[in-house]
């Protein structure tokens, strides 16, 4: 099996993006160990803090956090980071070439319970006429990235990543400490007959999402003329993993309760990078309004409505909207 570097030289990725590439993953790997020791490394449970999102901070979110800011600005690589657990961007080397954004755990509220989480993460471009400390710098479409990945800690340590060539599955290999190559080029099949959304917010969808999933549910003596199975994980990187291993609808939809905060996932370091895995496995990313990359980002905390997934559903529930 092919190693990480040897099989990112096959894609023409320059060298200083690899060793980017493999000072992220040397984070992910300290991750993973503390994941797997729980309780034994007392890392469970909440902080008393909350992040800019209002959400209440698990202890391994804040560590994992600090783990990979320090790492990846320590790297000199890095012109800023943002990170889901950061107010604003941070600061790295003046002549950085990259800009990482993160989010550090994704699917906190499973670390207790001892299910899926894992690590997002979106590169792109630092801009040369910008100061490190400007955020602006995070203005860039998901269009510009130049690689996007996850690490799920799952049974088995995974990475599937992206620069562009496609996008490949890697296992870390605990007996020598790095992550091989074990699928290159995955691709989404284009129909399914899975889909997934968390279903008890219904009542707050519009019209178009409701009548989609009414028609779902149907099932095979409905207008879809099959039947329809339905999965949620409850933390973005493994029902994105399950859509690119088996297919799959994954959506997070337009929620009317609160007018001024209508999207749940975020654009920099949720919907970007996994925009651009599915779309490098053939899948398709949209919101009702359009694909996901084409956003001119105005704020890194941004959030977006999420329809990705199988090409064929995916534009079976946009046909839903028009
Ligand atoms: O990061 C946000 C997130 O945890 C995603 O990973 C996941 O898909 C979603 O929120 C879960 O939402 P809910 O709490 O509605 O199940
Ligand atoms: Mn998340």
């Amino acid at each position: 099996m092919q190693r990480l570097a040897p099989a990112l030289r096959q894609d023409n990725v320059p060298l200083d993006l690899i060793s980017l590439i493999k000072t992220i993953l040397a984070a992910t790997k300290e991750i993973s160990f503390r994941v797997s020791q729980a309780d034994l490394g007392g890392l469970m449970g909440s902080t008393l803090d909350e992040n800019i999102q209002g959400e209440v901070q698990k202890k391994l979110d804040v560590v994992a956090n600090e783990l990979f800011k320090d790492i990846l600005l320590e790297s000199g690589f890095v012109k800023a980071i943002s990170s889901e657990e950061e107010d604003t961007s941070v600061a790295g080397n003046a002549v950085g070439k990259y800009i990482v954004s993160f989010d550090p755990l994704d699917g906190s509220s499973n670390i207790d319970i001892n299910s899926l989480i894992g690590t997002i993460f979106s590169i792109h471009e630092a801009p040369e006429h910008m100061d490190a400390d400007n955020p602006d710098m995070f203005k860039q479409s998901g269009n510009r990235q130049v690689c996007a990945g996850y690490v799920l800690y799952g049974p088995s340590t995974m990475l599937v990543m992206t620069t562009g060539s496609g996008t490949h599955f890697y296992v870390l290999d605990r007996t020598h400490g790095g992550y091989l190559l074990v699928q290159r080029s995955v691709r989404v099949p284009e129909d399914t007959q899975e889909f997934a959304i968390n279903m008890s917010n219904q009542r707050f969808w519009q019209a178009p999402m409701q009548n989609y999933i009414n028609d779902l549910l149907a099932g095979d003596t409905g207008p879809r003329g099959k039947n329809f199975n339905m999965r949620w994980i409850a933390a973005m990187v493994g029902d994105i993993h399950r859509v690119l291993c088996r297919g799959g609808i994954f959506t997070y939809p337009k929620d009317s309760r609160k007018a001024e905060q209508p999207y749940k996932l975020r654009l920099m370091y949720e919907a970007n990078p996994m925009s651009f895995l599915i779309e490098q496995a053939g899948g398709l990313a949209m919101t009702s309004q359009g694909r996901i990359m084409d956003i001119e980002p105005d704020s890194i905390h941004q959030r977006v409505e999420v329809i990705m997934g199988s090409k064929n559903e995916v534009e079976a529930c946009l046909g839903y909207y028009k």
